[in-house]
């Protein structure tokens, strides 16, 4: 009997220890943990195939009833960030990026209804796959908000000429990571609830 219990608690040791050191070692985990907001770049330019890269990672999002009302505009042209940069304060950092992603619903492609909303839910994580992906092939980007803010969405529209069924959630601009920042601490146990409030 005893020794059962030995070797259950000896087990049970060595199957949390192996968790651990998954998460430690999962490339996954680690680059979601280490993903944070990146608002300096260096000079060196984004390769085309790695903004497909990050295109692909943002299509791959799940998106409520698979309706995928999402639509990313590029914007690599110098004048056109700078012009962007000068319209958005919160988003100045475009002028020094090499380019930048700009998540858009579809509102021809979102569903109806009350559920017409989910589209930003399905462009947030579009967005968020960005990020994630930027980060894991060592580039920095950072969300800026447009949507919901009514004024920032026009501004938008009327810079890209977006047709009225295109809205513009946020802007992304993306570079080389100039050097390697610390994440943010935001784990507080105090914000899980097991079952009831
Ligand atoms: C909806 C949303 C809007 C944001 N808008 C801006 C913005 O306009 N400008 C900016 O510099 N950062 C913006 N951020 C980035 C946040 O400031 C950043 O995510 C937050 O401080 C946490 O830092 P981290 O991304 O490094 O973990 C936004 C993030 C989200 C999710």
């Amino acid at each position: 009997m005893k020794i059962k219990t030995f070797l259950l608690i000896f087990a049970l040791i060595l199957i949390s220890g192996t968790s651990i050191a998954q998460t430690e070692t999962n490339p996954s985990l680690e680059n979601i943990f280490n993903r944070t907001s990146i608002r300096a770049y260096s000079d060196k330019e984004v390769e085309k195939d790695a903004i497909m890269t990050l295109l692909r990672a943002g299509m791959s999002a799940p998106s409520a009833v698979n309706k995928q009302p999402w639509a990313f505009i590029v914007i690599d042209n110098k004048e056109l960030k700078e012009k962007i940069g000068e319209e958005f304060k919160n988003a100045g950092m475009i002028k020094k990026a090499s380019c930048a992603i700009i998540v858009c619903g579809d509102m021809n492609l979102a569903l109806e209804g009350q559920a017409r909303e989910f589209w930003v839910q399905d462009c947030s994580a579009a967005t968020e796959n960005i990020l994630l992906a930027a980060h894991s092939i060592g580039l920095g980007a950072v969300w800026c908000g447009v949507y919901p803010n009514t004024e920032r969405v026009k501004v938008l529209q009327d810079i890209l000429s977006l047709p009225e069924h295109i809205i513009p959630l946020n802007i992304i601009p993306i570079g080389v990571r100039e050097k390697e920042q610390e994440p943010k601490d935001k784990w507080k146990e105090e914000r899980i609830h097991w079952n009831k409030w």
